[in-house]
């Protein structure tokens, strides 16, 4: 005999002839609802990020009707729903801050409604994590359908990246080998369209990564915004959540550690953000998966980097679609892949790369002409970062991987931007530049600031790169050598608080070593003599944000929102 099917959570809501019942649906009603939608038909929520303050995801509403024709198609009723949104470019003092806010209010928007199963419908940097880790807490069936990349920016006859050339054309400016005149007028051809920053920033790194975690699919990274096959996909996403409703084919079935792995491999793969780390670990917090810091280079380190996109590399997510997406790339790694590996979909994650074609090799690279070999993130320990740091080698200098060299300390990034440029700042191609108080307390919320500026002297002398360090995450568009993520932050009391103008600090990012080189006996006398900043936040998200949040290598989330509560709400509102 066969088991007898589990009732739709959303049956508590829209069943029943009780007053709770009419209530609930009487005032769906007013939307023009008939009857028969509420016949006992899984209720897909479409959570969406889209506003006109978040320019990424400013065509998600029309996403959003994809999703719900592929819904209607396959019996199921879509309800579209709004969640804060954030905006890497427009945010104040940084999007990061506010990622476990909007975590939150994804969390408690689905559970205290009465739907089956979500379309996590995102694409800015901290949309997508943030959406991820609200959802994780719930657990209900639940897919992902990203913004898609930009088209290509385009200027005088050639691709310019988000992120990626702004850094570039603002240090020719500082140099002297760009005009203002060109670079306000760089400025309009390089958004020409909907959709997420066109590099291998944090946007694209985290579609990816969902995409190799078997969380979207497949195809869904690289697709631009625009392409009409997104629409399709976002339709053919809608017609699966229905079925995964009634596969009751949750979200904790898919975060497996399998699935993160496959996400840490892709991500190294394709030159991803270094900003993905904390995103992952905040994720695995929240599904009880055990996923650490170490495990990014355990398991990514030595993982080739193939895909030759900005900021690794020359090329746009727009080409990486056309050569074949992650698909492709996926096929070019599978024997580092986990391919049993869950899915949305149901199968395996093999079948998302079987078959599929690398159309241009220069773009995906093959393993023996890769971009870089061993480009994963690597996460360096020592003294000077006792629960770690990361650096990015791919869109680092290779000469600059191991180095020793006497620090500059800028104690805030007020002071960086007061002195950067002064002409007599005492600085040499050797100095290593280190910013403090740019952590989750310090910023608060750890701001994409760590690829500090050359400092103009030497940007004037031809100098692109030098090691920086800091506690601070850096834009997934950006390059440099640039230490980043110091746990403990200084405002934390990590050893990078005790660090002086002078002291040498040695940086070897092969063998994973961050050290300061001064002795034991004088390293203890500066640790006792720290004493915290005063907390200068007293009320509201501020407050609670800075008293709870976790450090970089467990993700930065408050710690009252790791793990999960589930999908259960017990009481009625009336
Ligand atoms: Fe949203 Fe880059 S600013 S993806």
């Amino acid at each position: 005999m066969s088991e007898k099917k589990k009732e739709l959570r959303s049956r508590h809501w829209y069943g029943g002839t009780h007053k709770d019942g009419f209530i609930h649906r009487s005032w769906m009603k007013n939307q023009g609802f008939p009857d028969h939608v509420f016949d006992g038909r899984p209720i897909i929520g479409i959570c969406n990020t889209w506003s006109e303050l978040t320019p990424c995801n400013s065509h998600l509403r029309v996403l959003a009707e994809g999703v719900k024709r592929g819904v209607w198609e396959a019996g199921g009723f879509p309800v579209e729903f709004p969640v804060s949104s954030l905006g890497e470019t427009q945010m104040r003092p940084t999007a990061m801050l506010f990622r476990n806010l909007l975590a939150m209010d994804v969390e408690e928007a689905i559970r205290a409604h009465g739907i089956d199963g979500v379309v996590l419908l995102g694409g800015c940097d901290k949309t997508t994590p943030g959406q991820l880790m609200g959802a994780a807490s719930v657990d209900l069936p639940t897919i992902v359908v990203s913004s898609g990349p930009m088209l290509n920016g385009k200027w005088k006859g050639k691709d310019i990246g988000s992120g990626t050339d702004v850094w570039k054309f603002s240090e020719a400016v500082r140099a002297g080998e760009m005009s203002l005149q060109e670079f306000m007028a760089a400025e309009s051809g390089m958004s020409r369209s909907p959709g997420v920053c066109m590099t291998m920033g944090t946007a694209t790194t985290m579609a990816s990564v969902v995409e190799a975690m078997g969380l979207s699919l497949p195809t869904n990274a690289a697709l631009p915004a625009v392409d009409a096959r997104r629409m399709a996909l976002a339709h053919m996403t809608g017609k699966r959540i229905v079925e995964m409703v009634h596969e009751d084919l949750r979200l904790s079935k898919i975060l497996t550690k399998k699935n993160f792995e496959n996400g840490i491999i892709a991500n190294a793969a394709v030159g991803g953000s270094t900003n993905a780390v904390v995103h992952m670990l905040a994720i695995a917090g929240r599904a009880g998966v055990d996923i650490c810091l170490d495990d990014f280079d355990r398991v990514g380190g030595q993982v080739p980097c193939i895909v030759n996109c900005m900021p690794s590399g020359k090329y746009l997510i727009e080409d990486l679609a056309y050569a074949g997406g992650l698909p492709a790339v996926m096929n070019r790694i599978r024997h580092l892949l986990h391919p049993d590996a869950p899915t949305v979909f149901g199968v395996p994650i093999s079948k998302y790369w079987e078959g599929a074609e690398v159309y241009n090799d220069d773009v995906i690279r093959p393993l023996d002409n890769p971009l870089r070999a061993g480009a994963g993130i690597r996460v360096l320990k020592g003294n000077l970062a006792p629960n770690g740091a990361v650096i990015k080698p791919s869109a680092a200098s290779e000469r600059l991987l191991a180095h020793e060299g006497p620090a500059y300390i800028f104690e805030t990034i007020e002071d960086l931007k007061a002195k950067i440029d002064d002409p007599d700042l005492p600085v040499t191609e050797d100095t290593i530049l280190v910013l403090k108080g740019c952590g989750p307390k310090g910023y608060p919320g750890m701001a994409e600031v760590g690829n500090m500026p050359i400092p103009r002297r030497l940007v004037e002398k031809g100098v692109r790169d030098m090691v920086r360090i800091s506690d601070a995450r850096m834009s997934g568009t950006a390059f440099g050598t640039v230490v980043l993520h110091v746990s403990p932050e200084a405002n934390a009391g990590g050893p990078l608080a005790i660090v002086k103008t002078g002291d040498r600090i040695r940086l070897d990012a092969l063998r994973g070593e961050l050290n300061l080189l001064i002795s034991e006996e004088e390293f203890q006398t500066r640790m006792t003599a720290w004493q915290p900043p005063e907390q200068k936040w007293q009320r509201g998200y501020y407050k609670l944000y800075y008293e709870t949040v976790l450090q970089a290598d467990k993700g930065a989330d408050l710690d009252f929102l790791v793990g999960k509560s589930g999908s259960d709400v017990q009481r009625e509102s009336h």
